[in-house]
């Protein structure tokens, strides 16, 4: 029998993985499914339901039979708001054409790298990343260049990107406040970073998909807003963790005039457009959706402070963040230090599920991510089953 032939799919995907956090919940799934219970701290998205206005905003729009197409880069009610909102509380110097509706962060992500990479460009990213951004930079061609963010604090940010960029740097991009750390780089750091992309002539790409979920401290400084970086700034915001709405696939980018017709080509052949009536909704998020947001806000501060106290009962060095809905602590000695490992043996044995630092870059190794957006009964059963695993462990 001769084996059969067929076209291979483009090298385009060579070297270009999918998501390891998926493989994680792969194999929650099947201990659920063997009728486990399992304490699942690998999530990342908000824990209590979409806010019942925007849930109305979505069905007043069915109901007044918005849906049809629209404009493919957004509905103009719905650019209005975000013109306003990116001018107002990011400072952003956005034109009305500046704003168009993606589907989430990813695509927003997707739209912006697509838009700047030419094959061969490098692009500058502070590392621990979230990691699909390095997928989707591989998937344009180019390469990421990683900076560690220790590095940089310690020796400073400008001597850490300058010991890194060739002439083949074109982007950088920068996720303040970062997902896996909760860190949000200060003014003067996000003024070292612009003044770098201005004296290199770089373009930056700015996911700002935590800008609301900051629990203490100075809100966080979006690049585009100092000055000389509105021109090489594509900003990407989400509306899925602001007001829980990780499923609605809805968020916006804001870009300049130079970029905005590949953003918006893009859309176009990919999507076509966000769904008319979640769009509806969108603006109804905009609109009402700060007051649950500001009550949400003392719900995560208390899981945080709770998982906070119960790992380090556990003999985790953590450090609590100001900011987004994980922890990152290192994995204390009696897990080992492989990462993998250590997450393999939680979830094995005490059945609390977390994702591996290592995901998130060699300089997340020796790390796990926790996240703290989960019920506050999981907070407590997880702190417990870790425990009663490590005595059964220390009587063997
Ligand atoms: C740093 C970061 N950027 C972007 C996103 C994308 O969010 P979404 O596609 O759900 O809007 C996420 C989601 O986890 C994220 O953590």
């Amino acid at each position: 029998m001769t084996s059969a032939s067929f076209p291979r799919p483009s090298s385009r995907f060579d070297g270009v993985g999918f998501s390891e956090i998926v493989k994680v919940r792969n194999r929650v799934m099947e201990l659920l499914a063997a009728g486990q219970k399992v304490w699942r701290f690998e999530g990342g998205e908000p824990y209590m339901p979409t806010p019942k206005p925007v849930k109305a905003g979505m069905g007043e729009a069915l109901v007044r039979n918005q849906t049809r197409y629209a404009p493919s880069s957004g509905i103009p009610e719905l650019r209005q708001a975000i013109l306003e909102k990116v001018r107002r509380k990011n400072g952003i110097p956005a034109e009305p054409e500046s704003p168009i509706v993606v589907n989430g962060g990813m695509h927003g992500l997707f739209a912006a790298f697509a838009t700047l990479i030419d094959p061969g460009d490098e692009v500058l990213m502070f590392s621990p990343y979230w990691t699909p951004v390095l997928d989707l930079i591989s998937y344009h061609r180019a390469e990421a260049v990683l900076v560690p963010t220790e590095e940089a604090r310690r020796d400073g940010i400008s001597a850490a990107l300058a010991a890194r960029a060739t002439p083949r740097t074109k982007i950088l991009y920068w996720n303040s406040p970062n997902n896996p750390t909760g860190d949000v780089f200060s003014r003067a750091e996000v003024e070292e970073v612009a003044a770098f992309a201005r004296e290199r002539n770089l373009a930056v790409v700015s996911d700002e998909a935590y800008e609301d979920l900051i629990y203490e401290g100075e809100p966080s400084v979006a690049p585009a807003s100092l000055p000389g970086m509105y021109e090489r700034t594509i900003t990407v915001f989400t509306l899925s963790k602001s007001y829980s709405m990780t499923g609605w696939r809805l968020g916006y980018v804001v870009a300049p005039e130079h970029y905005q017709s590949a953003i918006k080509t893009v859309v176009l052949y990919t999507t076509n457009g966000v769904s008319t009536p979640t769009q509806w909704a969108g603006l109804e998020a905009l609109q009402r959706g700060g007051e649950a947001l500001e009550e949400w806000k003392g719900g995560y501060r208390s899981r945080r402070d709770r998982l906070v106290a119960g790992l380090e009962a556990a003999g985790f060095e953590v450090e609590s963040p100001r900011a987004a809905l994980y922890l990152f602590p290192k994995v204390p000695s009696w897990l080992g230090n492989d990462s993998r490992a250590a997450a393999r043996t939680l979830l094995d044995g005490a059945k609390v599920a977390t994702v591996p630092g290592i995901v998130f870059g060699p300089e997340g190794e020796g790390h796990l991510r926790f996240s703290f957006s989960v019920p506050e009964e999981m907070i407590a059963g997880g702190v417990e089953a870790r425990q009663s695993y490590t005595s059964a462990t220390a009587r063997r």
